[in-house]
């Protein structure tokens, strides 16, 4: 591994790491960055079930986008640089693999906006959210203004969007911001059984389960119920049905395909 990458990449079987790596800067997403995980989120090899996305140091998931390399942007090119932003965070959302945010200390503006498209956010005690663009003079630009009021309904969003405000990790829980806090010194044991939760279970049927409820909370209901009734159907022409199901009457422990 090259510990000078802007993102670190590590391959445990089915779980991927990735790590953002410029902790002197609170792994503030610069170009470079962005397109070292975006690369990553490309090539994300068939046998990855789970991916889990972190920050590299104690201090900080990611402090944001990156305000020293922004400063001089061009309106075309911030536009562009959005867009980057906007790539790597729908790769998180249309990839089969399950990618966990694991977030410690800061995930704020850029940072809060990777973690909110990833399937779920698992944050440490210390984490801290936010999105304080509007005290720099900016929106949010690679989906904080429209994945959190998904995610929190418009009037957190709005206060959390409109104040700059930095929430703690309790309020985010409370809030439905993250799925779970734990204590710090537990933050990625809990994660990689999470991990390890989702691998066991059939390849096919925890991709369609992505596919359905990320259609769920993106269209009507009778579209997305009527995909769920396909992707059910199609769970069924799957080698893995007939085992998962043979192995629940024969009380054994399924074994997939994959
Ligand atoms: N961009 C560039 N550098 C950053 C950064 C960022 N987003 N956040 C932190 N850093 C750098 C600091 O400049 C500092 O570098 P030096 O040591 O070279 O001075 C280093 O990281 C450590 O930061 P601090 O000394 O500020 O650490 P702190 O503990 O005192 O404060 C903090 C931590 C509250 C997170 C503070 O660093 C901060 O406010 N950072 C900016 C947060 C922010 O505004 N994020 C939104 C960015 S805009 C955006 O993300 C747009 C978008 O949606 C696409």
């Amino acid at each position: 591994m090259n510990d000078e990458a802007p993102v670190l990449i590590e391959q445990q079987g089915p779980i991927l790491r990735l790590s953002f790596n410029r902790p002197k800067a609170l792994n503030a997403l610069n170009a470079a960055t962005l397109d070292a995980f975006t690369s990553a989120l490309r090539e994300v090899s068939s046998e990855t079930r789970v991916i889990i996305v972190q920050g590299s140091g104690e201090k900080s998931f990611v402090a944001g986008a990156d305000i020293a390399e922004m400063a001089d942007l061009s309106p075309t090119e911030a536009a562009a640089f959005a867009a980057q932003g906007h790539e790597a965070a729908n790769l998180i959302e249309t990839l089969d693999a399950i990618v966990i945010a694991q977030v410690q200390g800061f995930a704020l503006g850029g940072g809060c906006e990777m973690a909110l498209a990833c399937d779920m956010i698992i944050a440490g005690e210390k984490a801290k959210f936010g999105q304080p663009e509007v005290g720099l003079g900016v929106t949010p630009g690679f989906g904080g203004t429209t994945r959190l009021v998904r995610q929190v309904g418009l009037h957190r969003a709005l206060q959390l969007l409109a104040t700059g405000e930095i929430i703690k990790a309790d309020q985010a829980l409370a809030w439905g911001l993250v799925n779970e806090v734990v204590a710090q010194d537990e933050l990625s044991n809990r994660v990689q059984a999470i991990a390890e939760m989702i691998a066991k279970n059939a390849p096919f049927a925890v991709a369609a389960s992505k596919k359905s409820a990320r259609a769920a909370a993106e269209t009507d209901l009778r579209t997305a119920n009527a995909l769920e009734q396909q992707l059910f159907g199609l769970c069924f022409s799957t080698a893995d049905q007939k085992e998962g199901m043979r192995a629940f009457i024969e009380k054994r422990k399924p074994a997939w395909s994959k």
